[in-house]
């Protein structure tokens, strides 16, 4: 399947698809935030020329079948910036390269925008990323979760 990847500024109908996956799948992550508060903070990212920047992969038909976002900061404290974040494929629509696509987009947004260096940290997916030429730095324990933290030379 080829998914076409946007910003979410190109459709911004889909800000409450994409709070709405995140709220889900990272709600524990940000505790006390509010599903509402979630989607102010996407409609946040509904940038192209600065950072924050989110993307949506659109199917044929037009309807969304992943997201993901380039940040500036993500894990609590850390210096380092800026991430790749929030990379979500819905379960009916994996293993189809779309992910990859989404984690392309982001890398080539983080380019474009200046940036030499992007981080990320996964708890899922870390072999998604060794195959996409993403390095393994250091494994936290950060929020009741072990992570893994990973870096990309652009
Ligand atoms: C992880 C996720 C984004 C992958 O989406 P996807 O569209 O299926 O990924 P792709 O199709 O681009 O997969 C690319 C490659 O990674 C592999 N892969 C995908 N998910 C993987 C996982 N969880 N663990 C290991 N490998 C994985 C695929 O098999 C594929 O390998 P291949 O190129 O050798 O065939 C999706 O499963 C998801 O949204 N999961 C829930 C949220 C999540 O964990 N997000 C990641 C947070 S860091």
């Amino acid at each position: 399947m080829t998914a076409t990847i946007v910003p979410l500024l190109e459709r911004p109908d889909l800000a409450e698809q994409v709070a709405a996956w995140g709220f889900a799948e990272w709600g524990h992550l940000n505790p006390g935030e509010t599903l509402a508060q979630r989607v102010i903070r996407i409609r946040g990212k509904m940038n192209t020329d600065r950072v924050p920047v989110a993307f949506v992969a659109l199917g044929a038909d037009g309807g969304i079948v992943g997201t993901a976002s380039l940040i500036f900061d993500d894990l609590e404290g850390d210096p380092r910036n800026p991430w790749l974040a929030s990379v979500y494929v819905p379960s009916e629509y994996r293993k189809k390269g779309i992910a990859s696509a989404l984690v392309r987009a982001v890398e080539e947004a983080a380019r474009r925008l200046g940036y030499s260096r992007l981080y990320l940290f996964t708890s899922t997916a870390p072999d998604l990323y060794a195959g996409l030429g993403w390095r393994p730095l250091e494994r936290q324990d950060y929020r009741g979760e072990h992570i893994q933290v990973m870096d990309r030379t652009l």
